[in-house]
């Protein structure tokens, strides 16, 4: 069994003998990463302590952080929330499966492990061909749910391709291979454990969409007791190179001064680079739409780093709708780059 298994989008079914495989793992309270259409994620049977325990161990990441629980359709939301409100249903409808993760009231039984002690638990439901073929699989053979948190180290990057988590963890994990992520940013986390429904997470479902379904307000102020969300820390998704954010009218004369004073940059940008191009620059260019640009961003924050340049210039984003979720992890990349270890 390579560790880096193609399992091929299209051809994915729960007979594959990859699915098989990486089953019998998580049955075994392995860890398997596994392709959504967000980000991949680093999974282990969500009802075993003990597995879930080596996800944190493996990324680094603090305990009391609780992780949301995929599951391979809406009847699979009983085992793991208490009640499933009208709101709940709704989103189900009009999202699953797909990039939106709903906080709920916890069953009695779910693992403090998953829900790092607090009395919610979050859940999605994922649309990528190989991870509704994984769960369907993991189902049958009585898992109920895969606790799964973006397959990187804490802090860092998500991965948006096999080889990003193949970078993240090495050689001994097994990676069904799915291709590109879709998406390309993480799920909206929509909670609907309190009085109002509320945003934690910006995703690429917006908040007019949400809305829009809802057909209500959303609440847009922190509780006074908010839950740990390890994505909405300040420093996350964070490059190690420093990167700046700067003004598309600004990003000349900001590059002009670097360039003088001999430092190697990486720029990100939805213009084509200047002609003639120093030796010093190296200009990414990003897509205009936002759909696209989120497709794209995580792999350019890699590329970036992997340039081992002094410095990530970011061209500001529109302020424009569709691009908010984009906005915050840019805005928590320049906030968390450029430091080493987490
Ligand atoms: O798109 C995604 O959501 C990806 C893919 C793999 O599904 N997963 C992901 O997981 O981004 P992670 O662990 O990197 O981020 C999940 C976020 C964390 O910020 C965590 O704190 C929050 O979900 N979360 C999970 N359960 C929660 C709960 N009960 N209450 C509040 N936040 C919760
Ligand atoms: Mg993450």
């Amino acid at each position: 069994m390579p560790a880096d298994a193609r399992g091929g989008e299209s051809s994915a079914t729960s007979n594959d003998p990859l699915i098989a495989e990486a089953v019998a793992r998580l049955a075994a309270g392995e860890l398997v990463a596994f392709p959504t259409e967000t980000v991949y994620g680093l999974g282990a049977d969500a009802d075993n302590p003990a597995a879930v325990a080596r996800i944190f161990a493996r990324k680094g990441r603090p305990l009391d952080h609780p992780v949301i629980v995929h599951v391979a359709g809406a009847d699979a939301l009983s085992h793991w929330a208490l009640e499933i409100p009208p709101a709940a249903h709704l989103l189900v409808q009009a999202f699953w499966p797909g990039p939106l993760t709903l906080i709920l009231r916890r069953a009695p039984g779910v693992s403090d492990s998953v829900t790092g002690g607090q009395d919610t638990v979050g859940v999605r439901c994922p649309a990528h061909p190989l991870a509704q073929a994984l769960l369907r699989a993991c189902e049958q053979a009585g898992i109920h749910g895969l606790a799964a948190p973006s397959a990187n180290r804490f802090g860092h990057v998500s991965p948006t391709t096999a080889l990003h988590v193949r970078a993240e963890f090495g050689d001994d994990l097994l990676i069904l291979d799915g291709g590109p992520a879709e998406v390309g940013i993480e799920s909206t986390i929509i909670d609907l454990s309190g009085p109002e429904p509320r945003i934690l997470r910006p995703g690429m479902i917006t908040e007019s969409q949400l809305v829009a379904v809802l057909g209500r307000a959303l609440c847009n102020h922190s509780a006074p007791s908010q839950p740990r969300v390890s994505g909405s820390l300040a420093a996350h998704y964070a490059p190690r190179t420093p990167l700046e954010i700067v003004p598309p009218a600004g990003l000349t004369a900001r590059l002009t001064d670097l360039l003088a004073r001999k430092k190697r940059v990486v720029v990100l940008s939805r213009a084509s680079a200047p002609e003639p191009q120093d030796a010093e620059l190296l200009w990414l260019r990003m897509p205009s739409l936002p759909e696209d640009y989120a497709r794209a961003l995580y792999a350019r924050l890699r590329e970036a780093d992997a340039a081992e340049r002094d410095c990530v210039l970011v061209e500001a984003l529109p302020t424009a709708s569709g691009w908010e979720a984009l906005q915050d992890r840019l805005g928590r990349a320049a906030v968390g780059s450029g430091r080493t270890g987490d």
